[in-house]
């Protein structure tokens, strides 16, 4: 949650940071600011709304400077307003702080800073750090960086923050606990920022800040320091990013165009790591820990929202290749129980961002009980692969619309892979099985794309029920996690109630929600329950129901029963969601625009949860 830009160098500090606010909105939007040092002042330009609307407000502005912060925001303490969006200067003034996370001792720090005169003009738990460390600056009479580092050591949450100092527009202090930080090294120059997308087009040179590190960024050079006030070098990573990942690339919206990158973003999934013809697959990250989950008891998924109906795809190839039970956790649900995690226990863990908070504290609660860690992740050099023992990242590139498309099929083709390997390897699996799958899971991409064919057909169905107000999905086996996604996406950007259920279950309860008003989108595939989903339909069809069924290509049974069709290309059964989920994204996609939603910035979300 909260973007974070700052800028030190000869460059417009406001343009820098205006331009990588934008690329930040997905993190939060309901107001962002900017302070700039200049002339011995700190020039503060706050806004409620989206970034453009601060950077309409600063229009007749002189906004000439070339140190400066800026934040986007996603509420936490104190409602969106201009008064709450950040930056927060500290109490007389001279400092400014950026601050992405929460803290958690804000109230008792805040009483005590009341207690000695200190007012405050928010109600954000940001604003009393930058007074509290105002206050340890006088007290001690030190330098801003000790300053930091005394305040931090007294601080209990997360955060990722950037100070400002209006005397010393030379430098910027920076800090990480829990929230991403990445800085950008330049020529003389450096940008700060809660990922690297405001950052690439200026540099490929970054220092992702850790943990409990304080940086202190001068047009000299970058130096480090830990909370022990141990100094020590910047590690500089080279990082590979293309400016036009980032990009709308002609796309009405980043959802839309990461749905239509999937035969792409699954490629890069497969990419150097499966070759069908040659018999070959092998995912080098996971290699060190490999024979500990060919060796496993069980298997526990963690994750959330759409990561975890990944992770329940995954559960469906680790039982039935490699006779591995498994569970599939709500990361946000594990961590706040007294789990049992046995010795032959192995945990998977499933993030797009690598920085859901949830997911990240549960794999700190599965590790502290002596579990190896797995992770699979798209985000690289985020928090989740660090916290991890091995990984595989998807490599679907960067994902900016807040609903997840590209990720999640990028996730199931990783989680195939990982569970094709172990259920060879183990010898679960026939080797003609495991062939068979080698070459049809080659054939995804292509089959993908002929799915988006279907865009059009998406658009004209949506345009039948963009004015329904529930929804439910149904699907069996494999297809069961792909109605639960389904389901979300629409929610999530449409805000049409909606629900998804495995087919069976819904004679136990969701059927006395039927009736002619309700559409029912039911994933009716050509698998081992084709039959079974067949009656499904018809007990929708009885109670009026209407029924848009996506079904396999040839099929004339299901055309005949439903009132719509969405034919996808036939793959194998276990491949299937990566297939029969895309024209659920689409209609999720075109139903939302058509009833003129924010499709990338959803009310209330934000693309990275890094809030408990
Ligand atoms: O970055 P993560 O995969 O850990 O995020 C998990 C969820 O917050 C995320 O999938 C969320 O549910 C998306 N908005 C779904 O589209």
């Amino acid at each position: 949650m909260c973007g974070i830009v700052a800028y030190l160098g000869d460059r417009n500090a406001f343009e820098v940071i205006i331009k990588g606010l934008k690329r930040l909105e997905y993190r939060g939007y309901d107001s962002s600011g900017i302070a700039l040092s200049a002339d011995n002042q700190l020039k503060l330009y706050k806004k409620t709304g989206k970034v453009s609307e601060l950077e309409s407000f600063t229009n007749s502005e002189d906004l000439n400077g070339g140190t400066g912060i800026g934040h986007t925001r996603w509420a936490t303490h104190g409602e969106p307003t201009d008064n709450n969006a950040h930056p927060h200067l500290s109490f007389d003034g001279t400092l400014g702080i950026i601050h992405n996370g929460i803290i958690e001792n804000y109230a008792s720090l805040k009483q005590e800073l009341l207690n000695k005169g200190y007012e405050f003009k928010s109600d954000t738990d940001s604003e009393v750090v930058i007074h509290f460390i105002e206050d340890i600056r006088k007290n001690n009479n030190c330098k801003l960086d000790e300053a930091v580092r005394l305040a931090l050591s007294k601080v209990i949450g997360a955060y990722a923050i950037v100070i400002i100092d209006r005397n010393d527009p030379s430098r910027l202090i920076a800090a990480r606990k829990g929230s991403p930080l990445v800085i950008g090294v330049g020529k003389g120059e450096y940008f700060l920022a809660s990922d690297a997308t405001p950052i690439i087009e200026y540099t490929n040179e970054v220092v992702y800040l850790n943990d409990f590190e304080i940086a202190i960024v001068c047009r000299e050079g970058l130096t480090l320091k830990n909370m022990e006030d141990v100094e020590s070098s910047p590690y500089i990573q080279k990082i590979d990013m293309e400016l036009d990942a980032i990009e709308k690339g002609g796309f009405k919206h980043f959802m839309l165009k990461e749905i239509f990158e999937q035969p792409k973003s699954i490629g890069d999934a497969m990419r150097g790591r499966l070759n069908a013809a040659e018999g070959q697959l092998a995912l080098g990250g996971i290699r060190d820990y490999l024979n500990r989950l060919i060796s496993a008891d069980r298997i526990i998924v963690l994750a959330c929202g759409t990561s975890w109906h990944a992770g329940l795809v995954a559960e469906y190839f680790f039982e039935e290749w490699c006779r591995i039970p498994v569970e599939v956790e709500y990361a946000s649900e594990f961590r706040y129980r007294n789990p049992i995690i046995k010795e032959g226990d192995v945990i998977i863990a499933i993030s797009q961002s690598g920085e859901t908070a949830d997911t990240l504290a549960a794999i700190e609660l599965a590790k502290s009980k002596g579990a190896i860690i797995f992770g699979v992740v798209n985000a690289v050099g985020s928090s989740i692969p660090r916290a991890t023992h091995v990984g595989a990242y998807i490599h679907a590139g960067p994902e900016i619309g807040v609903a997840s498309t590209k990720a999640f099929t990028s996730q199931v083709t990783v989680l195939s892979m990982i569970a094709m390997i172990v259920s060879y390897k183990k010898g679960t699996i026939s080797e003609t099985s495991y062939h068979e799958l080698l070459v049809e899971l080659e054939t995804i991409p292509e089959k993908v794309q002929i799915a988006l064919g279907l865009d059009q057909r998406s658009q004209s169905i949506a345009r039948s029920f963009m004015n329904a107000t529930n929804f439910l999905y149904l699907g069996r086996g494999y297809n069961f996690p792909v109605a639960l996604e389904g389901a979300l996406k629409l929610k999530e950007i449409s805000y049409i109630h909606a629900e998804g259920y495995p087919a069976a279950e819904m004679k136990h309860g969701p059927i006395a929600l039927i009736d002619e008003e309700m559409p029912v989108v039911v994933i009716a595939t050509n698998d081992s329950s084709y039959e079974k989903i067949i009656s499904n339909i018809q007990e929708v069809k009885a109670r009026k129901g209407k029924v848009i069924a996506i079904v396999t290509e040839g099929d004339e049974v299901i055309p005949r029963l439903a009132d719509y069709v969405l034919e996808v290309p036939k793959t194998h059964e276990a491949l299937m969601p990566l297939v029969s989920v895309i024209p659920l994204q689409l209609l999720s996609y075109y139903i939302a625009d058509l009833r003129g939603c924010n499709v990338d910035q959803p009310r209330n979300l934000a693309k990275s949860v890094t809030v408990e």
